[in-house]
């Protein structure tokens, strides 16, 4: 593998009023915020017991990661430097696969957030020396499911009914 690289200086700001960036620790309040969203806690991992304290642990975690990390995760920030919503790899490095996860905050949905973040991972994907990333969502989440379809990230089979696999699409020409 080729030498870890901190993950700041891979993201390249996409267009316009947002911009992408690794977690930081004054971020706390966001992510407890994301965490007992309801929405987020029905279809993303949460910790069971939100707290400010563990909002703060995480994130020591998170603005380390480099490109060698487990797990690596970004956010799409407004010009106030709020965080609007989150993508993340959980890697098997032996294997070589990931999978994506992200989310949007509630106040911020149906502007293109999700897109831009599903944009982002697509740029970054390469330099992570992946074989393959997967979104996958549950057959009920609709959102999740009419997103990545209008990403154009390929449906793959799965093995039951109750979750659907989208395959990374290659990076975009830029
Ligand atoms: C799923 C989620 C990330 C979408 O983010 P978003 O910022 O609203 O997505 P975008 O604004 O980029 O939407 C792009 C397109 O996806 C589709 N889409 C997104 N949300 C949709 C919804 N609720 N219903 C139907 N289509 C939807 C639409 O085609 C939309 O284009 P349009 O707004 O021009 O019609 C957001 O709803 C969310 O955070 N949900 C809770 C957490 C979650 O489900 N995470 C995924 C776990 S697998």
């Amino acid at each position: 593998m080729t030498d870890a690289q901190p993950i700041a200086s891979l993201l390249r700001d996409t267009t316009g009023d947002a911009s992408l960036r690794t977690w930081r620790i004054d971020d706390a309040p966001a992510l407890l915020s994301a965490w007992t969203d309801p929405d987020v806690a029905r279809w993303n991992g949460v910790p069971p017991e939100p707290s400010i304290e563990l909002a703060t642990k995480w994130l020591t975690g998170a603005s380390r990661q480099t490109t060698a990390s487990p797990s690596i995760d970004i956010v799409l920030v407004d010009d106030n430097d709020q965080v609007l919503g989150e993508v993340g790899f959980v890697i098997d490095r032996q294997r070589q696969v990931a999978e994506v996860g992200f989310w949007v905050g509630a106040a911020h949905r149906r502007h293109g957030v999700g897109s831009r973040l599903l944009a982002a991972a697509r740029q970054l994907a390469p330099q992570l020396e992946l074989e393959r990333a997967f979104a996958i969502s549950e057959a009920e989440n609709e959102a999740a499911i009419a997103l990545l379809g209008a990403c154009g990230w390929p449906e793959v089979a799965t093995t039951t009914s109750k979750r659907r696999a989208f395959l990374l699409p290659t990076p975009s020409p830029t």
